[in-house]
């Protein structure tokens, strides 16, 4: 145990949220409902601009900024990324400027799909926002970012890049074997873990952290962005990655990895009628705020798991609400023509 904590520690992490644990609740009616034993993990209560599991990582890139001595940071996503709007409510706490560029992923002309919600607090934060129209190209985002960077190192700024594409040292997962290390001070039983699989950062980051604890609780990743086929050659790769950035052997098994793209249709960032009812479900059983880009997506792939006897009767399931509400305000014309 002590050994991965140590060298987390080594990390400089910069201090955005409130302070750990974030609570660990049972969800007593819809653990009634759905006959399992079910407990949210609250990272949507993560505590900066409004929450979720982009805080735990923002720590560790921010604080990596901060060393050396950055004063401007760059980060690429989706029109309505929960990673863009804490990090630019990131820059906001810690006085560094935010530069956004906002990916066209999900196509739509909708005006509160692209000024409401998360792009409406990024200007609260007052980071700046320029737009990217090639949504799926990976390695193109993280070299428009580059050429952005080098126009404000012109202008005389230090600017430091999050990058989007694999192949970087992943710093955002080490937030989530922190978040590891602190689900075993809350709770020792054998459990399910359920979670968002999307860069990987959170479900690597929890599957390292388990394993290099000595915990084999099951982790169950819901695919949110791509098919189950290419997310687990992902994942795989993003735990080797995790461990060379810790300089420590990878204790995650390739066949360990389980992932599921039950719920991910129509596609990425895109609402179905399954997604609505998860949603109603967990808000009206709950009084839980999900969104549909994430959180729900990952509550609606929990519901196909229990209908398939995937996770049988009576399983203690843990799920990792990784926050996005705020996205939810941007769906709402999409949702009235669904729901
Ligand atoms: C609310 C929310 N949950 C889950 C995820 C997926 O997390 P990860 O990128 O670490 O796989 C994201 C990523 O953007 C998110 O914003």
């Amino acid at each position: 145990m002590r050994d991965l904590i140590d060298r987390l520690a080594t990390f400089p992490q910069a201090a955005l949220g409130h302070a750990a644990p974030t609570p660990l609740e049972r969800a007593n009616r819809l653990s009634d409902q759905l006959g399992i034993d079910l407990w949210l993990k609250r990272d949507d209560v993560t505590g900066l601009g409004m929450g979720g599991n982009k805080v735990r990582q923002l720590a560790f890139y921010f604080g990596d900024a901060i060393a050396k001595g950055a004063d401007a940071v760059l980060i690429t996503g989706a029109v309505q990324s929960n990673f863009m709007r804490t990090a630019a409510a990131a820059g906001a706490k810690l006085g560094l400027s935010v530069h956004l560029q906002l990916e066209e992923r999900v196509p739509s002309n909708d005006p509160l799909y692209n000024t409401g919600g998360n792009v409406f607090l990024d200007d609260l934060f007052g980071a700046e926002r320029r737009s990217y129209p090639a949504g799926e190209d990976e390695a193109g985002a993280d070299r428009a970012l580059v050429k952005w960077a080098e126009e404000l190192q012109a202008a005389g700024r230090k600017p430091y890049i999050i990058p989007l594409g694999p192949g970087h040292p992943p710093l955002g997962a080490l937030g989530y074997c922190m978040a590891a290390a602190e689900y075993l001070e809350q709770a020792q039983e054998h459990t399910v873990h359920v979670v968002a699989s999307g860069s990987g950062a959170s479900h690597g980051g929890l599957m390292f952290g388990l394993r290099a604890l000595g915990c084999q609780d099951p982790v169950l990743g819901i695919c949110v962005r791509r098919s189950a086929g290419e997310q687990i050659p992902r994942l795989f790769d993003r735990c080797r990655e995790i461990g060379e950035l810790l300089d420590m052997e990878n204790p995650v098994h390739e066949d360990d990895i389980a992932v599921f793209d039950d719920s991910l249709a129509p596609g990425y960032g895109q609402m179905s009628q399954p997604l609505v009812e998860a949603i109603q479900m967990m808000a009206r059983l709950e009084g839980v705020v999900l969104d549909p880009v994430y959180t729900g997506k990952v509550f609606a792939g929990l519901l196909a798991l229990r209908r398939r006897y995937i996770i049988p009767d009576g399983e203690r399931v843990v799920f990792w609400h990784t926050g996005g509400g705020p996205g939810l305000f941007a769906y709402q014309n999409f949702w009235e023509r669904i729901a």
